[in-house]
């Protein structure tokens, strides 16, 4: 989604933001623009489409200049152009823009605006806040002043970064609902949606709350509340490093992540899990024992694949910790009127820890009581910020759109807070031990399934003409085929469903034909031999089926087409393993119909808007 990153210092601004903003490319957008203070004028570029573009423009001639703003837009009002990217300016050019979200009242502001006699160049929400400052900052007013006098007429969501060519030197910046940080450099200051826009020159952030304020000039950086009086606030340290964040040899920043999962599972294992006593070491519950006793109900609030993952944790929880789980879209949670009060757990899951309508989905619980906890994956995040307590995914840095590593890290996270729930009640030491057991011996089961991957490669290559797939699963199998048609979908473009098993026969059934492939994820499980049932009611329709069985398998073997083994683990931890060759099956087929599998059109890494 949208990305803002400034800079102010003694160096060539323009080269400055233009690289941060290269490093949030991959949360996907489609315009993109730079703004520069030079000889206390603003010079704007823009250009549709990628960076690149902007950069083409722009020639091998960079705008001088030691102050700048860059954005890459992911369109919400207009059509993603160059009169329409970021950033956006006042009548004279006094004053440049950047923001991210939406204004929800702009055009009510707008229109009051056209009539006093402002100019709008744009169809965008964002301009109605370049002229709200100007009209105070042409009175006199000092651009944070101005600033914050605009922003009391806005509804909606924002991060925004202002330049003012009065003030040369200085950025003011402030959030509500959409993330942003001030990055702190010697005698130079940046602000960025995201930390990795800053990672190459500095780790120490302090990252903005909702309702603050930012004023940047080279040697000094102030935040303020949205009185405008000052605030102090924590300087935190990132630790992620610039080699996790890069491509390395691979040729996809996804391949390279699906790879990782051996390395990232253990992440997210590490330090947590007690054999002996057949549970687990949470340091950041911040819930007492007793506290988590007196929990009646779980609620689960995600979007995306991190929503399939809850689907995964629901069924675990009630499997063994037997405590009632609900899982529900974080969008349709918040506006609903949802039963939830102090003995309700609520869990959001969220690689990002930005995603606007899990953000909203949790503070809506929070403020009805209910106790809140993040399955997180980016350390600092506002979601990891904002609630009571949480588990860290650890995964490191996940930066292909389609989420691979940070799926299996949430099951394994989910793994590890049922274990925690589950031997606060029903479950024995030995049920603790044996799932202890299996989670410790995952990455490298893990690592046996990624060897099949010239295999799924072939397979891929059979069904790269394919224009519908079916995806079915039961048990805990059932979230995975959901991930695996979202996989397909998000990348090659192919329209993909995932259903329960059974549940084929009351209406998908019908589009089964032998053009109409048809992944089963069906490892020995519980639910096995009924699915056995299942893949015989494709077959009997000439059917082409792709099995996801457990090495050995014979039953399921006998009716596939095409398969892909996985060794055999427990029950509740089969998805880990199952969800990998249906990874990497997407990612070969978007491979060979040639789609840009990192930046998918359309989609965002982070979705900060509603
Ligand atoms: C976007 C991403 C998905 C992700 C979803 C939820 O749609 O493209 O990969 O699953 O947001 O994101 P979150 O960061 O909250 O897990």
């Amino acid at each position: 989604m949208c990305g803002i990153v400034g800079y102010t210092g003694a160096r060539p601004a323009a080269a400055l933001v233009l690289e941060g903003l290269k490093r949030l490319e991959y949360r996907g957008y489609d315009s993109a623009g730079l703004a520069v203070v030079k000889d206390g004028r603003i010079e704007v570029f823009k250009a549709p489409g990628k960076i690149a573009v902007l950069e083409k423009e722009l020639g091998t001639k960079l705008p001088s200049g030691t102050t700048a703003l860059a954005h890459t837009r992911w369109a919400t009002h207009g059509a993603p152009n160059a009169k329409n990217a970021h950033p956006h300016t006042d009548c004279g050019g006094t004053v440049a823009l950047v923001h991210n979200g939406i204004i929800e009242n702009a055009g009510a502001l707008r229109a009051a605006l056209t009539k006093r006699g402002h100019r709008f160049r744009s169809e965008t929400d964002t301009e109605v806040l370049a002229h709200l400052i100007e009209e105070l900052h042409a009175k006199g007013a000092p651009l944070v002043d101005a600033v914050v006098g605009a922003l009391q007429d806005v509804e909606g969501a924002y991060g925004i970064a202002v330049l003012s060519s009065r003030e040369p030197d200085t950025i003011v910046a402030a959030r509500k609902g959409s993330p942003l940080l001030v990055a702190i450099g010697a005698g130079e200051h940046w602000v960025a949606s995201d930390a990795s826009a800053v990672l190459a020159h500095t780790r120490s952030v302090v990252y903005l709350d909702d309702e603050e304020i930012a004023v940047l000039r080279p040697h000094e950086y102030r935040i303020l509340d949205r009185t405008a009086a000052e605030k102090e606030k924590t300087v935190t340290h990132v630790d992620w490093d610039l080699g996790t964040m890069e491509r390395g040899g691979y040729a996809h920043f996804m391949l390279k992540e699906i790879l990782e999962q051996p390395e990232s599972l253990r992440n997210t294992l590490r330090g947590r899990l007690l054999e002996e006593e057949g549970t687990v070491r949470l340091g950041g519950l911040n819930i007492t024992d007793e506290d988590l006793l007196k929990i009646q109900r779980i609620v689960i609030t995600a979007c995306g694949t991190s929503w399939h993952s809850a689907l995964i944790g629901e069924y675990m929880m009630e499997e063994l910790a037997r405590v009632p789980t609900e899982v529900e879209y974080a969008s349709e949670f918040r506006y609903r009127n949802p039963i939830v009060d102090e003995r309700t757990l609520v869990i959001g899951i969220s690689q990002s820890g930005e995603t606007a309508d899990t953000l909203a989905a949790l503070r809506e619980a929070k403020r009805r009581g209910a106790r809140t906890l993040g399955l997180v994956n980016v350390v600092g995040s506002t979601i990891a910020r904002e609630v009571d307590g949480g588990v860290y995914l650890h995964a490191g840095p996940e930066i292909g759109v389609a989420s691979t590593k940070a799926f299996t890290s949430q099951i394994a996270a989910l793994a590890l807070l049922t274990l925690k729930m589950g031997r606060l009640r029903a479950l024995s030491i030995l049920q603790g031990r044996e799932v202890v057991r299996a989670l410790a011996k995952l990455p490298e089961l893990v690592e046996r399934v990624l060897a099949t991957a010239p295999q799924v490669e072939q397979i891929a290559e059979r069904l790269v003409r394919a224009q519908n797939v079916l995806y079915l699963g039961r048990g805990y199998n059932f979230p995975v085929a959901l991930e695996g048609a979202l996989k397909l979908k998000e990348i090659s473009y192919v329209h993909a469903e995932g259903y329960p098993a059974a549940e084929m026969k009351h209406g998908p059934i019908a589009l089964i034909d032998d053009l109409m492939p048809v992944v089963f994820i069906a490892p020995q499980d519980a639910v096995y031999q009924k699915v056995v049932s299942n893949v015989e009611e494709v077959k009997a329709r000439g059917g082409r089926v792709i099995a996801i069985l457990t090495e050995g398998d014979t039953g399921v073997a006998r009716l596939a087409d095409h398969k892909i083994e996985i060794p055999t683990t427990l029950d509740l931890l089969t998805p880990v393993l199952s969800a990998l060759p249906l990874q990497l099956l997407a990612y070969y087929i978007a491979v060979r119909r040639g789609c840009n599998v990192d930046q998918p059109r359309n989609l965002a890494k982070s979705v900060t808007v509603e």
